[in-house]
């Protein structure tokens, strides 16, 4: 098995960043790409940020660490002694195919491409690549020192000794908040697990902005409403946290691959295309030039169904058990909680689904969103026998 020691990781924008400084700080080499000098800057910034706070901590030599890290504009050139990518560039297929075919044509017999697209087809990926054996997915989550997930995906020719080392690799990364939690992804399905769970709630999330939006109603209020879960950010601070192009383009892969229901609503595609991006552009739903927003929550919109939303949930969690790409719904509750810090559908809400199936009828029936439509291991209750 190729031990893993030079690592490429492309992209240094927000999970860039973040995947070469646990990198570093593992001790793998890594040389970080990006296309212009600006992105490579902000991305150093970010990371000597990172470990610098940590050597104040005590935790580590930030000297000797950051030692471990260069930078490049080209590809083709980094990848010549490297052992494995980690591309985290722009979510668009015609990009990351783009980059796994430079890898693959100007690196060694043995490197690994793995992606950490938040949504896409990572046998689609490396169809073209010559090696799509050697292509793997690796999904973090934002931020990545901080959040104890990574999915590692298998495509459809994923070999088993790539799939083993990218799951080595991932198992090796530090997280600074808790154990690692690595949840392996049985089939490549448009969102892996914790996206594709919270993927549909996106459906209702663009219903009820574009309404927020129609009345006049200001974010804040809209946040408002969802302050009782405690949630660690409210959902258009994570939106904007994210990046809306992320959301943006995600939402069009699963137009494509799943219904058109998930089509962006009015409020997302204005932002994308005034490139309101939220954090990384500075403006969002809210103005980030100060760090992050918070919200007043004091008073609320009063437009949000929780049980819609915890329907929606759990009907998308049937639907990732029917499709074989997990086998327990426990391990989409855990993916979750190490994901996104939140609760996921399961455990909360077995004991009610048959209440929760009519609510999500109901809102199918008002909206014509028929991807919503409960589906058979969620109507049946089947998905119980599958804890
Ligand atoms: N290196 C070193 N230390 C770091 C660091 C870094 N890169 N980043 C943060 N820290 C440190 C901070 O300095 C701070 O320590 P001190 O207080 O000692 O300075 C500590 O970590 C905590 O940082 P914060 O104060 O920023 O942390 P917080 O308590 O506010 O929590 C959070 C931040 C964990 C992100 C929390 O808000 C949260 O869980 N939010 C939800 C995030 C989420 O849902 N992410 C998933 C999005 S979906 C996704 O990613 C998938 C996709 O494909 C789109
Ligand atoms: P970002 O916009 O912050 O960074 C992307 C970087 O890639 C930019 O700096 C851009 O210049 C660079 N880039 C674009 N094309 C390139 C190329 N051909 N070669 C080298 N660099 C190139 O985006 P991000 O939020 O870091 O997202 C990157 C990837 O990670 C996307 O696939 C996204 O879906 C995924 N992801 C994002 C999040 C999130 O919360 N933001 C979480 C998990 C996964």
């Amino acid at each position: 098995m190729v031990d893993i020691k030079n690592i490429v990781v492309l992209g240094a924008g927000l999970m860039g960043n973040g995947i070469a400084q646990v990198a570093i700080m593992t001790g793998y080499n890594v040389t970080m790409v990006d296309v212009k000098q600006e992105f490579v800057d902000k991305g150093m910034a970010s990371i000597n940020k990172g470990v610098n706070r940590l050597e104040e901590k005590g935790l580590l030599k930030a000297a000797e660490v950051l030692g471990r890290l260069k930078t490049s504009l080209d590809l083709a050139s980094a990848v010549k002694d490297a052992d494995m990518v980690i591309e985290a560039v722009v979510e668009r297929m015609d990009v990351k195919k783009q980059v796994c075919k430079t890898t693959m044509d100007n690196g060694p017999s043995h490197i690994i491409y793995a992606s950490n697209t938040s949504t896409m087809d990572i046998t689609e990926i490396g169809e073209d690549c010559g090696a799509p054996e050697r292509v793997s997915g690796m999904h973090f989550f934002n931020p990545v020192p901080l959040m104890r997930c990574i999915e590692v995906i298998r495509g459809d020719k994923t070999s088993d000794e790539t799939f083993q080392i990218t799951m080595d690799v991932a198992k090796s990364l530090p997280c600074l908040r808790g154990e690692r939690y690595i949840a392996p992804v049985l089939k490549s399905r448009p969102g892996f697990i914790v996206n594709r769970l919270n993927a549909p709630v996106g459906i209702y999330g663009h219903y009820i902005r574009d309404l927020a939006y129609e009345k006049g109603i200001p974010w804040e209020q809209l946040d408002a409403d969802y302050a009782v879960l405690k949630a660690p950010m409210l959902p258009c601070v994570l939106s904007d946290y994210v990046g809306i192009d992320t959301s943006y383009y995600g939402a069009l892969y699963y137009v494509e691959k799943l219904s058109p229901d998930f089509k962006p609503g009015k409020v997302i595609t204005m932002m994308f295309n005034e490139k309101k991006l939220g954090r990384k552009t500075g403006q969002g739903f809210y103005d980030w030039s100060e760090g992050r927003p918070t919200p007043d929550t004091s008073i609320k919109a009063g437009l949000v169904d929780f049980d819609i939303i915890a329907a929606i949930r759990m009907n998308e969690g049937c639907r990732l058990l029917e499709e074989g790409v997990v086998k327990s719904y426990n391990v989409i509750d855990e993916a979750n909680m190490a994901g996104m810090n939140t609760p996921g559908p399961f455990e909360r809400g077995k004991d009610r689904y048959k209440e929760l199936i009519k609510k999500l009828e109901e809102f199918v029936a008002l909206t014509g969103k028929t991807y919503l439509t409960p589906c058979e291991m969620f109507k049946t209750g089947k998905f119980l026998e599958m804890a």
